[in-house]
């Protein structure tokens, strides 16, 4: 390897810097025990960098994001910024939404898994929720996030007309296929392809491409389709019935919120949001980790944040950025460890504070210590 990894932390806006400063906690500690060199730079992203810069996100900080092994995003937004609005597309009024163009980041993996410690804090009875383990493999540098045109115009009735474009080439399916028959390769084998192909042309081509790909490249792994407003039914009725979920950027960011149920809260779920296929062992450059949950104004600045979602994602970086799986799996054990010994966070109905969760996550990561 040629030099430390490069790293860099964007906290964002609200409790996104909060969790940020946990997920670095446990990154700095891993590494040295992992004897992974790293180098972490810090900058903004989000409403911050409006109220500083005048842009949700500076071309500073796209460049070196672009130039870095690996980018920890904390959350943007919040209602101080709701209401700016910037000419032009989705990228210059969301500074996320930028960063995942620049670095075509279209690869999402956002797994949930239910937690033995955590299966009386979900709304699930035990026997339907307990093993559910699924990965949302979200497409996520496309569809209608990003088709043009879109905008407004004021119809000569008065009407105001506001529209985007759903659009996807053979060539973005295709990518994002192969990443979740890849990804399926290494859990359970199946795939669930998600689409409105009843209604939507680009529908129809995804479950075209989708099946193609399956059949020629990985007749291995057993793959199914459903319609997207029954799969909402299907997985949040037995989770357990799913492996991989395989879905668009807009199906694939609701799905990615309902799966939290089975984990027990928002506050839980990693991603890492990847340039390439994930390949185990095999470091990805210019990978994206973030929780997945949002910048929640509402408890921000007062220390009750959950860092857990950034303290895995931080593993996913481990994992898929430096190819580090073991370390990955040793930070989902500290965590495991604190929810048994019963440290829970505000948002799954305890009263430890984010800092607590921290220091308690980084004591379990040391060789046969528990808390
Ligand atoms: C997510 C978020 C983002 C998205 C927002 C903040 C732009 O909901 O990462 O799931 O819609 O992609
Ligand atoms: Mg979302």
């Amino acid at each position: 390897m040629s030099g430390p990894f490069k790293i860099l932390a964007l906290g964002g806006d609200h409790i996104g810097p909060e969790v940020v400063t946990s997920g670095l906690e446990v990154l700095r500690h891993t590494a040295a025990q992992f004897d992974v060199p790293i180098e972490i730079e810090e900058d903004l992203l989000g409403g911050v960098s409006w109220d500083a810069h005048g842009t949700f996100c500076t071309d500073g900080v796209a460049a070196k994001a672009r130039a870095a092994d690996a980018v920890l995003v904390g959350a943007v937004g919040g209602p101080k910024w709701d209401s700016i609005r910037v000419d032009g597309p989705i990228t210059e009024t969301d500074g996320l939404t930028r960063l995942r163009i620049e670095l075509d980041v279209f690869n999402a993996l956002r797994p949930a898994r239910s937690w033995k410690p955590l299966l009386s804090r979900t709304p699930y009875r035990k026997d339907v929720v307990d093993g559910a383990d699924l990965l949302v493999v979200r497409e996520n540098a496309g569809g209608i996030y990003y088709g043009e045109p879109r905008g407004r115009e004021v119809l000569p009735d008065g009407q105001t007309r506001a529209f985007e474009i759903s659009e996807y080439r053979t060539h973005e399916v295709e990518r994002i296929a192969r990443c979740a028959f890849e990804a399926a390769r290494g859990r359970r084998n199946h795939v669930t392809s998600l689409d409105k192909s009843n209604v939507m042309e680009s529908g129809r081509l995804w479950r075209e491409t989708v099946d193609r790909i399956g059949r020629e490249e990985f007749p291995d792994v057993k793959l199914d389709h459903l319609l997207m407003d029954y799969a909402l039914y299907a997985v949040a009725r037995a989770p357990r019935n799913f492996d991989v979920l395989l879905a668009d950027n807009l199906f694939g960011d609701l799905m990615s919120d309902l799966v939290a149920v089975v984990s027990g809260s928002l506050g839980m779920l990693p991603s890492a949001t990847l340039p390439a296929v994930a390949q185990a062992d095999r470091p990805v450059k210019g990978g994206i980790y973030e929780p997945t949950h949002g910048s929640a104004p509402d408890i921000s600045g007062q220390g009750i944040a959950n860092p857990i979602g950034a303290i895995l994602s931080v593993g996913m970086m481990f994992e898929y950025g430096f190819g580090v799986a073991p370390a990955a799996r040793s930070i989902e054990q500290a965590v495991e460890r604190v929810l048994l010994a019963g440290l829970l966070p505000l948002d799954l109905g305890g009263n430890a504070s984010t800092a607590q969760i921290t220091h308690a996550v980084l004591l379990n990561l040391q060789p046969n210590s528990s808390l």
